[in-house]
């Protein structure tokens, strides 16, 4: 194993069973840091876990729900105890909600806060001490270029992730000069299970079924999770303040910084409306949006 800036580092990655994270964990590994690695997906988690072992990594694997407070604290000291802290966090895990802001039901909006904002603010309170003890290491939130964007039918989505950015970019500022290092990530469409795993309360305009968005979205998408990894990575080594993945995150990111409102009629354009009445896969109350 290639001796390196991140050898022997405690690489902590939330959300590390599919995605992103899992191509993340794979690259720490092969560079040599210690993974942290945890997921509420723990059979497919512990495989990850069973392959970098395989390959001479050293690995913690934990079911842990970022949407749990406690549970985030208290993975955060277990991390101390056994390892002394960790040096790089990448608060990352994350799920997706489709739907017209007037057919979502409230609770879904607080089922999506509570694991794409709530869990990086958890994931970043529980482990910022460690980090700013040491004086080094990195804090990575990964938001989307739906945080840079608002998008028919992502609000509660765009919500969360402009949130992250609103918090990382905050906290970047509050943290200058103490060697702890604050990135925001952004990434454009990248090829994860995310999509096929969305909560799908409305059916978005010209898609018949939530097998059809996910779908749609597996051929609208290009950047690979190992590119975005690889991407992430580069960023820490640069300790880059805000990381964009993809071509079209750098066409969205130019869109939102020169048309800063106009962008909505390209936007509207590209998404689309939102059909109404569409069926709910994984939830059976589109009925009740008004809650
Ligand atoms: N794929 C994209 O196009 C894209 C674009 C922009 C941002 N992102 C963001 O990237 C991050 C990673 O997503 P991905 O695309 O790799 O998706 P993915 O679905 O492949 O992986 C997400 C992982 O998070 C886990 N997870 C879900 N709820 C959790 C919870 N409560 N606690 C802990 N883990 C949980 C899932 O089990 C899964 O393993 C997310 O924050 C996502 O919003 C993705």
């Amino acid at each position: 194993m290639a001796q390196d800036a991140f050898t022997g580092k405690v690489a902590v990655v939330t959300g590390a069973a599919s995605g992103i994270g899992q191509a993340l964990a794979r690259d720490f590994a092969r560079r040599g840091a210690k993974l942290a690695i945890s997921d509420v997906n723990l059979d497919r988690l512990n495989a990850l876990a069973a392959e970098l072992r395989q390959a001479g990594a050293t690995v913690m694997a934990d079911r842990l729900d970022v949407a749990d407070r406690d549970a985030l604290f208290a993975y955060a000291d277990k991390v101390a105890a056994e390892w002394g802290g960790a040096d790089i966090v990448i608060n990352n895990a994350g799920v997706a909600l489709v739907g017209s802001i007037a057919s979502l039901p409230v609770e879904q909006i607080e089922w999506l806060m509570g694991i794409n904002f709530w869990g990086v603010v958890h994931g970043t309170k529980a482990f910022l001490p460690q980090l700013a003890a040491k004086r080094a290491g990195s804090i990575v939130n990964v938001s989307s270029v739906f945080g840079l964007i608002g998008v028919p039918g992502q609000g509660a989505y765009c919500a969360a992730k402009f949130a992250v950015r609103g918090f990382t970019e905050t906290l970047r500022q509050e943290m200058h000069g103490t060697g702890v290092h604050i990135a925001c990530v952004h990434p454009g469409g990248i090829k994860t299970n995310i999509a096929n795993a969305a909560r799908v309360i409305e059916l978005p305009a010209g898609a018949d079924s939530a097998e059809a968005v996910a779908r749609r979205f597996e051929e609208v998408v290009r950047t690979t999770p190992e590119q975005a990894a690889a991407t992430i990575i580069r960023g820490i080594e640069k300790r880059a303040p805000r990381i964009l993945i993809g071509a079209d995150a750098h066409v969205i990111s130019g869109l939102a910084r020169l048309l800063p409102v106009a962008y909505a009629t390209l936007v509207r354009k590209a998404f689309g409306g939102l059909a109404r009445g569409a069926k709910n896969k994984n939830n059976a109350n589109t009925a009740a949006a008004r809650s």
